[in-house]
Parts: C-alpha cells; structure tokens; sequence
C-alpha cells in the first residue's frame, strides 16, 4: 500500500514537487524496493488478524511476506473497525477483486523480475485467458473455502451473511 501511496504523491505532486513529497517519495521507494525491505529483519507482528485468521498463520503468501516485514496490515490496511467488530459485518479496509489482484503485486514484482522465470510464461506469452490469470491463482493458498460474510470488495457493502455473531457460536 506504501507503494501505491507513493506512485499517487509523485502523479499529484509532478505540477509542485515539495521538499515534503520528495521525502514520502523516498520512503515510499524503499518500502518497494524488496531488498531494501528484506535486508532489515523486521518481521511483522500479524497476531491481531490471527486471532480470527488463524489458519493464515502457516499459509505461504503470509509466510513469505511476514518474514520481509510486510504483513496484513500492508495488503489490508490496518483494518480496525474489522478487527473489533463482534459481529463481523465491517469490511477489512481493503479487498481485492480479481482484476486488482496482479497490478497490487506488480507494484513491488517487477516485470523485468517475473520473466526471469519460465513458470511466469502463460501472464506474458500465454493465451489472453492465461494472462488474465491472478498471481495467486499459483502462489499462497489464501483463499477461504467457505464464506459466512461477503462485501462487495470494491464498495464494502455487506452484501452476504450467515447473521451467525462470533460471540453467539
Ligand atoms: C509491498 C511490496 C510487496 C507486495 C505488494 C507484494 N510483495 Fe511479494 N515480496 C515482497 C518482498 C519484499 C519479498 C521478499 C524478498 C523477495 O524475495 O523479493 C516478497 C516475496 C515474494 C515471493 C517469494 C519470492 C522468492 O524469491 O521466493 C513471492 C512468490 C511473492 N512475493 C509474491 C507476491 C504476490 C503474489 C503478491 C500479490 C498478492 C505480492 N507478492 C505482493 C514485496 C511485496
Ligand atoms: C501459472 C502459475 C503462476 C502465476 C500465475 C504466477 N506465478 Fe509467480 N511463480 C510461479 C512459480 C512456479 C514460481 C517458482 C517457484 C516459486 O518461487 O514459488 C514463481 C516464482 C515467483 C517469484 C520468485 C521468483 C522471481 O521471479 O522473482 C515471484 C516474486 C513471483 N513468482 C511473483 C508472481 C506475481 C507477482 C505474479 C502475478 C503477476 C505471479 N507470480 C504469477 C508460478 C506462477
Ligand atoms: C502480499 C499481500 C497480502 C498479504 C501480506 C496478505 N494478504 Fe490477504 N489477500 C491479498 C490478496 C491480493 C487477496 C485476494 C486473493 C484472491 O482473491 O485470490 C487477499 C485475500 C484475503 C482474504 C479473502 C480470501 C477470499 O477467499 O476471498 C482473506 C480472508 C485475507 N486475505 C486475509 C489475510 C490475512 C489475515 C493476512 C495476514 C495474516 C493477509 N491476508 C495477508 C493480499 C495479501
Ligand atoms: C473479530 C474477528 C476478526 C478479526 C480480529 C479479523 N477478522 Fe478478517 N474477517 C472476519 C470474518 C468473520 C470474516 C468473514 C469470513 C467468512 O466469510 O467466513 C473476515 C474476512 C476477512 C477478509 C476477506 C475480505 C474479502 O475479500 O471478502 C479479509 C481480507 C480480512 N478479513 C482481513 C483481516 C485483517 C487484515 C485482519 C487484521 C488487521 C483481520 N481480518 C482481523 C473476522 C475477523
């Protein structure tokens, strides 16, 4: 998200470059940078989320980026009025549709990064079905099997639930 942020500063700021948003820019750059990212140790602490997301705690996606410090809160937004909601209707702060998904990643995976590897061949060279495939189609087994609540991911609105509170169970 730091990134994100970022590229929309620089977009903003190109008619009035202030000392201020060169900074952000700095920082926002670093933050992308993933060996900048990965030579501090600085995991993240992503205990608040498990404790109704335990089963993140071993999934891959989660595994490989907590270890450089990125952690839900990065990809999610810090998500509190979520986080302390008993009944589990407000949304986390961000939610990804498919069509979101890759240009989140690629914010930090660079394309000149992924080709690198032949296991990228059907995003760049496959059939137009292929490219439209998600990163996470192959990577993490982040999904959840079953919903009990759904939002529309790109307004937020509670547009699915069990009514089941965590509290009532
Ligand atoms: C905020 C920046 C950022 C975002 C966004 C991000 N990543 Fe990463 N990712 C990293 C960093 C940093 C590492 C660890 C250093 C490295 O291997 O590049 C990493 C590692 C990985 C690895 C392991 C690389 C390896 O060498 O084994 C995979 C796979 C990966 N990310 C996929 C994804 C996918 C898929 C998404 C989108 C859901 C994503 N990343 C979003 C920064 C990011
Ligand atoms: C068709 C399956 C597939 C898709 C789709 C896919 N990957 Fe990969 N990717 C792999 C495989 C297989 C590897 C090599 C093994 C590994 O590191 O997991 C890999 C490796 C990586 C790596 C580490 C090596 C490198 O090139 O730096 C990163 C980072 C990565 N993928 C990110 C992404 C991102 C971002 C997307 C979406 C834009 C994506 N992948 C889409 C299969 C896929
Ligand atoms: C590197 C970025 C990244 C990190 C770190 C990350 N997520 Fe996600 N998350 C995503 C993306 C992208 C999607 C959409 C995946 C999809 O639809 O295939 C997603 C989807 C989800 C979903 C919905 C899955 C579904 O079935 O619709 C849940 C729940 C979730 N994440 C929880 C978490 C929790 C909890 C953590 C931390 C323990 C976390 N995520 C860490 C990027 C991330
Ligand atoms: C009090 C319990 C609770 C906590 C704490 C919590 N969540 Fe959730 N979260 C839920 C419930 C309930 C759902 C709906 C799951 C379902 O459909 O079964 C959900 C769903 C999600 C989704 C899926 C959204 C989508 O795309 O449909 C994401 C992403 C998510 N949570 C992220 C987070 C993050 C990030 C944190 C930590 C900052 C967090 N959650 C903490 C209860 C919680």
């Amino acid at each position: 998200m730091e990134a994100s942020r970022g590229m929309m500063i620089f977009d903003k700021s190109l008619l009035s470059l202030t000392v201020i948003g060169l900074l952000w820019l700095g920082l926002a750059i670093t933050g992308c940078e993933s060996s900048a990212v990965s030579e501090t140790d600085n995991t993240t602490d992503n205990s608040y989320c498990y404790v109704c997301h335990i089963n993140y705690q071993e999934e891959r996606l989660t595994v490989i980026h907590e270890k450089s410090g990125i952690g839900c809160e990065n990809c999610h937004g810090p998500s509190y009025g979520h986080s302390t909601d008993e009944d589990g209707f407000i949304p986390p702060d961000v939610m990804f549709t498919k069509a979101k998904i890759n240009p989140f990643c690629m914010d930090c995976h660079k394309t000149d990064d992924l080709i690198m590897t032949k296991d990228h061949e059907p995003l760049f060279v496959g059939t137009e079905e292929q490219s439209k495939w998600p990163c996470t189609k192959c990577h993490g087994s982040h999904r959840l099997e079953a919903r009990t609540r759904r939002w529309d991911k790109d307004t937020g609105k509670l547009i699915a639930s069990d009514g089941v509170s965590m509290y009532q169970q």
